[in-house]
């Protein structure tokens, strides 16, 4: 690893800083300074790609202008503005850290990292985005851009992947942040990152930072940051049930001790639980049928007739787990009531309002092109 000089870090502020003036990106939220729009664009940029985010960003302050308004949201109208960005336990923590601003500091932002940090769904870079660049705090803000921008300039070989890693790199970024202008050296840092130190297709000859670059001098751009692969995502297949009544569409909400805890959903069925013997010989989706059907009486006094809905697989794919989705479907001709099943009838016109996990769009989306394409529009 590149060990910088006193002299060096204070040419490579100014060459970074330069060229961020005259290059670095114009974007939204860069105007002014305001904790509340760094906190927003920072949360959304955490998994989506900046030219998406803008318009979102831009609705999201129209709806909730401030840290009150967004404190104060109902639910429906905070997750029809979060729609498409997915994740939406990030916009159920925006929500609630606003509630924790307004209850335990009184409505005043905390202007320090650690201080940041105590607050809903804000972790050490979040944090350390918004104290830079809302409160001139000097801490470096460690994203995949940082740890790729530096590991390079600085021939950094620590596994990103592994997490004792993210302290390294703040140690080593930490004195190289420029004390006057942390908030743009941060974000100067970013614009490099998408740009001339991208991950797969970096210019680093023209480079504004190619004097520094060590990894550029090796010729081994590509071999940093290193990164151990994940282990591959688990494969689930699951049976969805699309069971339909004069009622409505019954859906389940999932539970707290699985994952997408208090999401709406079709019923969703593990195949592996639907038999409880060792046999060697793959259930038929028939012999299927037949054990969901007998347990649906068993369980819920829920006699269902179930047909294949046929067409595609449904497949998501969420951090872990590789979800592999076969469509069953039912329509009764009166709405059975529920005293056994942790569900409910909705009509297809309030789906939409429920929020809804991306595995339950795909069956809906799956679902209404393998049928009448109109069946969620109409009730
Ligand atoms: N990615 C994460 N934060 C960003 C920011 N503030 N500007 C541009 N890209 C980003």
């Amino acid at each position: 690893m590149e060990n910088w000089s006193a002299a060096t870090i204070r040419d490579f502020r100014q060459t970074l800083l330069a060229w961020y003036d005259a290059e670095g990106r114009d974007l939204p939220w860069r105007h002014g300074r305001n904790p509340y729009h760094t906190w927003i664009s920072e949360v959304m940029l955490q998994q989506t790609q900046v030219n998406t985010v803008i318009p979102y960003y831009e609705k999201f302050l129209a709806t909730f202008p401030t840290v009150v308004d967004l404190a104060a949201a109902d639910e429906p109208t905070l997750l029809k503005v979060w729609q498409g960005l997915g994740y939406y336990s990030r916009a159920r923590n925006l929500q609630r850290a606003a509630q924790q601003l307004m209850t335990d500091y009184h409505g005043k932002w905390p202007r320090t990292a650690a201080e940041l940090e105590d607050l809903v769904g804000i972790g050490p870079y979040t944090a350390s985005a918004i104290a830079s660049i809302a409160f001139d705090q000097v801490v470096p803000a460690v994203d995949g851009n940082a740890f790729r921008v530096f590991a390079r300039l600085l021939m950094i070989d620590a596994d990103i992947a592994k997490p004792k890693t993210r302290q390294l790199f703040t140690q080593i970024i930490q004195p190289i942040v420029d004390p006057k202008r942390p908030g743009a050296f941060n974000q100067a840092i970013m614009d490099l990152g998408s740009s001339y130190m991208t991950a797969k297709n970096p210019d680093p000859e023209h480079s504004p930072v190619k004097a520094f670059d060590a990894s550029y001098r090796a010729g081994r751009v590509l071999d940093f940051p290193v990164k151990t692969k994940k282990p591959r995502p688990k494969p689930m297949a699951y049976y969805g049930l699309v069971i339909h009544s004069p009622a409505g569409y019954l859906l389940a909400q999932r539970g707290a001790n699985e994952m997408l805890t208090g999401y709406w959903s079709f019923p969703l069925i593990l195949k592996e639980t639907l038999r409880n013997d060792e046999s060697t010989a793959p259930a038929t989706v028939a012999e299927d049928i037949t054990e969901i059907e007998r347990r649906w009486v068993a369980e819920f006094q829920l006699p269902l007739t179930l047909t294949p809905v046929g067409g595609r697989i449904v497949s998501h794919t969420y951090t872990h787990q590789r979800w592999q989705v076969t469509l069953l479907m039912a329509d009764l001709p009166t709405a059975l009531p529920l005293d056994f099943f942790p569900g409910k009838w909705v009509s297809a016109a309030e789906i939409a309002d429920l929020p809804l996990p991306k595995v339950q769009e795909k069956m809906m989306q799956q679902f209404a092109s393998q049928r009448d394409s109109r069946a969620f529009e109409k009730n």
